[in-house]
């Protein structure tokens, strides 16, 4: 008659009929926002816990990701809009901000496991993706800039480039010239199944890549669609990712769970989105949950759900706190 009580009656009892193993520092990819200048670090607004470094700083606070077993980051570029124009172009220009980050983290840590984002978002005056014309995204010839981008990041000694431009045929793009240029050994974390969002809010203010017109639905996937995103993946897979990307992830819990079912032997990284933590931390903050137990709840389901890897600002004080 007590069929499942007897398996939860205890600490010990739950514990060893858990089937997901606990988080490890290992299970994460800490995102890091970085900016031009000396010694600055400036906490984000909108994502509570989160600065904005300047590189001098950011190698600071790496030691300190690294001391809590955290091996594995993410970064961002961050520039000033007056450093923007129509086609990103100080996204791949020579010594680019990420470049520089990246040649300056190798130097230092060379054990770092460094992602790099590539997308035109964060550094185009219209905050759109790739290029505009007139008001619609114009894919073909965005491909060669976030392929360019790749290279700067790959040649200062990234191991993953992360293309999250959501453009069609980006991943083979960028595997060719990065084969062609000799970085065989760089690999891809694709991007393949992003979702048009309202979870991104709080991460174009930290970007400062808020699209000045329209929105991206016309690129990103439409939250109504399944077939599309493993689809994607597939395409990706096809197109020389080593990695593929579920984005957000609690929205999503379903797509990880079907993209680990059908590539099961590919690695899947999830991503925790901005509005996502935030939801977690204004909540808690506002006395509606523990914060410590719903994140830790919240991550495991990502986890529980397939993931091989989740990519969350929380990350660090997850792995402090425990
Ligand atoms: C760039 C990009 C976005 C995020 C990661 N890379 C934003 C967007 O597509 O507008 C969002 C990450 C987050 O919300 O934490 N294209």
């Amino acid at each position: 008659m007590y069929k499942f009580h007897p398996l939860r009656k205890d600490q010990e009892t739950r514990d060893k009929n858990a089937e997901v193993y606990p988080l490890l520092a290992s299970d994460f990819i800490y995102p890091y926002f970085i900016i031009e200048g000396k010694r600055i670090r400036k906490p984000i607004k909108k994502l509570t816990g989160i600065n904005r470094f300047t590189i001098d700083e950011l190698l600071l606070d790496i030691k300190l990701t690294l001391a809590l077993g955290i091996d594995k980051i993410l970064l961002f570029g961050v520039i000033d809009d007056d450093k923007k124009d129509d086609s990103g172009s100080a996204a791949y220009a020579y010594n680019n901000l990420i470049s520089r980050a990246v040649k300056a983290i190798k130097n230092k840590f060379p054990s770092v496991v460094i992602f790099t984002d590539v997308c035109l978002c964060g550094y185009t005056s219209h905050g759109h993706c790739g290029l505009i014309k007139g008001t619609s995204i114009e894919n073909d010839s965005t491909l060669p800039l976030l392929a360019k981008m790749a290279v700067s990041h790959a040649d200062a000694g990234a191991d993953f480039v992360a293309p999250s431009a959501m453009m069609d045929g980006q991943v083979e793009a960028i595997r060719l010239l990065l084969n062609n240029e000799g970085f065989h050994k760089t690999k891809i974390l694709s991007y393949s199944a992003k979702y048009a969002s309202s979870f991104y809010g709080p991460f174009r203010e930290a970007a400062k890549s808020t699209p000045s017109f329209g929105d991206r639905k016309s690129y990103q996937m439409d939250y109504r669609t399944v077939k599309q995103p493993i689809d994607s993946v597939m395409t990706a897979i096809n197109e020389g990712a080593d990695w593929v990307m579920v984005k957000p992830a609690h929205t999503y819990l379903d797509i990880i769970q079907r993209v680990k079912e059908k590539f099961p032997s590919t690695i899947l990284a999830a991503y925790q989105v901005s509005g996502e933590y935030m939801m977690i931390i204004s909540a808690s903050e506002a006395g509606y949950m523990n914060l410590r137990f719903a994140m830790t709840e919240a991550l495991t389901a990502i986890k529980r759900a397939g993931a091989d890897y989740i990519i969350s600002y929380y990350a660090k004080e997850y792995c402090v706190s425990t």
